[in-house]
């Protein structure tokens, strides 16, 4: 079940040098604010996805040094070495004394990885919401990844021409047609993953909740044919001319989290969104797990301070059968400490 066995890092964040065993299910790391407990789940991150989930390689590299280094050995004795300098600047993966400038697909694993802010998810922007699930996509199927990068490339060409005086329908035809051949691709994948979500959400919620209340996500975008989406786009031309951006398609969707049939932002007890974001949660593992024959990393920062122990509980429970790297202030009831920082 354990996939990390030993990380360890160089001139990392505030770390000069850190050395932590994961030779246990559960990997607990203890420290006060600002001591680096989120960077290591940082540099595992990076060892299974390829980037940081919050900065890049400058930022990362501890300020008085010119590298920094992580070092994360796997228990089917693969090692990954992640090496990045300034001068000159360079950056590559070493994986079994391969070098490469990106973590090849192949050495991808995934993680699910719960930050503090994701309980907030339901009340933030759309953009944010986008975003969050952009990034289970992406480790869903890595044909979206491509599709979406395809698709935000034509989407800047045709918001670059929409910023010219002299722009005609004419002109954005092209980008029209490219936007409406991604678009579709990924509003069907969408769809088609939040169905999945769909299936297992409710159940998840009342096995915490511990009560009869329903809740779903409902995206917004709705499946239609390519030639529908290409006349919503150029049905909108007068409009995204005037404002100088395109105002349809899968860049501006959004999901709704439903709460007993009603938008749960505005419906829902703080609460209450908690566990619908905890029951979201086990189903990425889930689905990750369906979907990539692979059982997902669990890394959990700093979590604990936002649940109540009954969710705490809960927490550990369902992910007892995947690895966990979780990070915390304090020891929670019940556990032993890897690593106090
Ligand atoms: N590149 C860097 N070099 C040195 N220190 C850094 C760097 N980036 C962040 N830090 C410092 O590291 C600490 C944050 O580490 P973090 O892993 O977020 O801690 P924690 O999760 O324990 O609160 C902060 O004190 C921050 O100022
Ligand atoms: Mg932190």
């Amino acid at each position: 079940m354990n996939i990390i066995k030993r990380v360890r890092l160089k001139n990392f964040r505030c770390h000069d040098e850190f050395d932590l065993d994961c030779d246990r299910p559960v990997t607990l790391i203890i420290g006060e604010n600002g001591s680096g407990k989120t960077s290591v789940l940082e540099a595992i991150y990076m060892a299974l996805r390829g980037k940081s989930f919050k900065a890049v390689d400058r930022d990362i590299k501890r300020h008085e040094a010119d590298f920094f280094r992580a070092e994360i050995d796997l228990y089917d004795a693969r090692k990954i070495i992640i090496r990045y300098s300034e001068q000159p600047l360079r950056k590559e993966f070493e994986i079994d004394e391969k070098k490469t400038t990106r973590l090849p697909k192949k050495n991808r694993y995934p993680v699910v990885l719960f930050e503090p802010n994701n309980i907030y998810l339901i009340e933030s922007s759309p953009s944010r919401r986008r975003d969050y699930f952009d990034e289970l996509y992406k480790q869903i199927n890595d044909g979206y990844t491509v599709i979406l990068g395809k698709y935000n490339k034509a989407l800047k060409q045709r918001n670059d021409l929409l910023k010219l005086e002299t722009v005609t329908k004419d002109d954005l035809f092209s980008w029209n047609i490219l936007c409406a051949q991604y678009g579709v691709k990924l509003r069907e994948f969408r769809n088609e993953t939040i169905k999945k979500i769909n299936k297992y959400i409710t159940e998840n919620y009342q096995s915490i909740a511990k009560n009869d209340d329903r809740c779903s996500i409902k995206y917004t975008g709705k499946n239609i044919s390519e030639n529908e989406y290409l006349k919503e786009l150029e049905d909108c031309f007068n409009k995204d001319r005037a404002l100088g951006y395109t105002t349809f398609g899968v860049h501006r969707d959004d999901y709704e989290f439903m709460f007993n049939g009603k938008n749960a932002d505005g419906s829902a007890s703080r609460g209450e969104m908690r566990s619908i974001i905890l029951a979201l949660k086990f189903i990425e593992a889930k689905i990750l797990e369906q979907e990539t024959g692979l059982k997902p990393v669990v890394l959990l920062d700093d979590i604990f301070s936002e649940l109540d122990e009954m969710r705490q509980k809960h927490l550990i429970f369902n992910f007892k059968d995947y690895q966990m790297v979780i990070t915390s202030t304090n020891v929670p009831a019940d556990m032993q400490v890897n690593k106090n920082l």
